[in-house]
């Protein structure tokens, strides 16, 4: 890593520092926060710990800087993406192993975070320079007339504050930055506290990539330092934020009026009928309930099977799960650490609480350090918290259903509303339960996931606010400027009608 000689100045031995106006920076607090591999325990580095004080300064720098940026050409602003996501393929490798260190990810899945990083800036650029207006007639509105033609364009919103989550510090950052930057708007990146160092290479990589300086700065610290004073900070326009739903409806009442685009928990079901196709389903269930340990908002986080077909799949899903690789995330063993022990000790808590109430373990609950043995748990009933709590790790229940209605009750009585998945051959049926769900996105015969990411991405009650996706996210990060003609009598011409 050190060898790289473009990655120099953003650190100090361990100590990495905070991106300001082109420069990178130690925090004038001297604090500084210790950031540890979940998996060995072993010091990864030093992240500042940035004050109110340095949080006034990156803000003042961002704003400064949103005219130099909205009046920099859109072709110049698009190649200043592709030159990024050039970058990022290069360093690939490099960076996706600081980000397996730092997060205990899979190296390559860790690796491929940072390649789809760069798929999504060369999307953006691509739609970014599609960017148009419309015009509208007066005379389509009773009253009016052809004398008013309104031309509408989009400008940026000025400031925007993108705060990442740990499970995807450099994608789920990205995928933020690269609209916004696209529509004009100069950029504060919040990294999370678990995954802070990761991100901070987009800071070197916008720098080569041509970004002014001021346009894009990076400020790390503690939420309970400067979380609040940035996101109720009058400078900020908009903020962008990927975390629990709990930080995110403290955030939306701190933010205040400020346009919000958050994306939050989930509890994503997959209602299995008795005609699915049982290969593909249990293929699917596991793969998107235990990528990356459970820890993804997309993750499966509760199965309904049908009667005819429930202790089948629950037999096929145990016998593929218990196949699982468990241990390093250099190794690139499917199930790793959780980020912390706490999230170990809640994931336990869980499980601890579904078997007191009678649940059925068939394989799993142990731990060993942060990683949790991936754990399922069958006759899971609506009194047990594993039925609605998110775990965000390895833990899977089975909620039994007796039809296809109480599917859709069970699902839709989720304080979630994320994603939801019907696996069956009735593709009619599909439809049917598909409209009834209480839920942003629906997938029939496959796992819940965000990508394609071109594709539209967004949750309804506590999942969040807004859809993103390529061109939602460079909507929602941009908004429309309306100009009004309004033509004089002076020069009208007389039309009239003949017949
Ligand atoms: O957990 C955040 C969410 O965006 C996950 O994305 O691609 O794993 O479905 P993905």
């Amino acid at each position: 890593m050190n060898e790289i000689k473009e990655f120099s100045p953003m650190k100090d031995g361990l100590n990495y520092k905070y991106y300001i106006n082109g420069k990178w920076n130690v925090s004038e607090s001297g604090d500084v926060i210790a950031i540890y591999n979940p998996y060995s325990n072993e010091l990864i580095g030093y992240v500042q710990g940035c004050s109110k004080k340095d949080a006034d300064e990156v803000i003042n720098s961002a704003k400064e800087n949103v005219d130099c940026w909205e009046n920099t050409p859109l072709e110049e602003r698009v190649n200043v993406l592709r030159r990024a996501a050039d970058l990022m393929l290069k360093w690939a490798e490099p960076i996706g192993r600081i980000l397996m260190q730092e997060i205990g990810k899979p190296l390559k899945s860790a690796i491929s975070e940072i390649r789809r990083t760069a798929d999504i800036f060369y999307a953006t650029a691509d739609a970014g320079s599609q960017i148009v207006g419309e015009t509208i007639m007066g005379d389509s509105f009773k009253g009016f007339t052809k004398d008013k033609i309104s031309m509408t364009y989009r400008v940026p919103l000025g400031v925007i504050l993108c705060i990442g989550p740990f499970n995807y510090p450099f994608n789920l950052t990205g995928s933020k930055i690269a609209p916004a930057l696209v529509a004009g708007n100069s950029v504060i990146m919040k990294p999370p506290s678990e995954g802070a160092i990761t991100p901070l290479y987009l800071g070197v990589i916008l720098e080569k990539a041509g970004i002014p300086p001021g346009v894009f700065n990076i400020i790390t610290g503690r939420g309970s330092e400067i979380g609040d004073y940035l996101t109720g900070h009058p400078k900020i326009d908009m903020i962008s934020f990927t975390g629990s739903s709990e930080t995110g409806r403290h955030l939306a009442k701190v933010a205040g009026m400020k346009p919000l685009l958050l994306e939050l928990g989930g509890k994503d079901a997959a209602i299995v009928l008795d005609d699915a196709d049982l290969e593909l389903t249990t293929k699917a269930i596991v793969k998107g309930a235990f990528s990356f340990s459970g820890q993804r908002c997309t993750a499966v986080k509760r199965v309904l099977p049908m009667p005819r077909i429930a202790d089948l799949l629950v037999e096929k899903v145990t016998k593929e799960v218990m196949s699982l690789s468990i241990g390093d995330p250099a190794e690139n063993k499917v199930i790793g650490p959780l980020i912390n022990s706490k999230r170990c000790d809640f994931v336990q808590g869980l499980i601890d609480d579904a078997l007191s109430k009678g649940a059925t373990l068939k394989c799993g609950n142990r731990r060993e350090g942060n990683i949790m043995w991936p754990t399922i748990l069958d006759n899971v009933t609506i009194d047990m918290r594993i039925a609605w709590e998110e775990p965000f790790g390895p833990v899977l229940p089975f909620i039994r259903i007796r039809s296809a209605e109480e599917a859709i009750e069970i699902s839709n009585k989720s304080e979630y509303g994320l994603q939801g998945m019907i696996f069956t051959n009735n593709i009619d049926l599909a439809f049917n339960i598909a409209q009834e769900l209480e839920v942003g996105t629906v997938q029939i015969n496959g796992q819940s996931e965000r990508g394609p990411d071109h594709f539209p991405f967004l949750g309804t009650k506590s999942s969040g606010l807004g859809t993103q996706g390529i061109k939602y996210s460079i909507e929602a990060m941009s908004r429309p400027k309306v100009v009004v003609m309004n033509l004089s009598e002076k020069g009208k011409l007389i039309h009239e009608c003949r017949g």
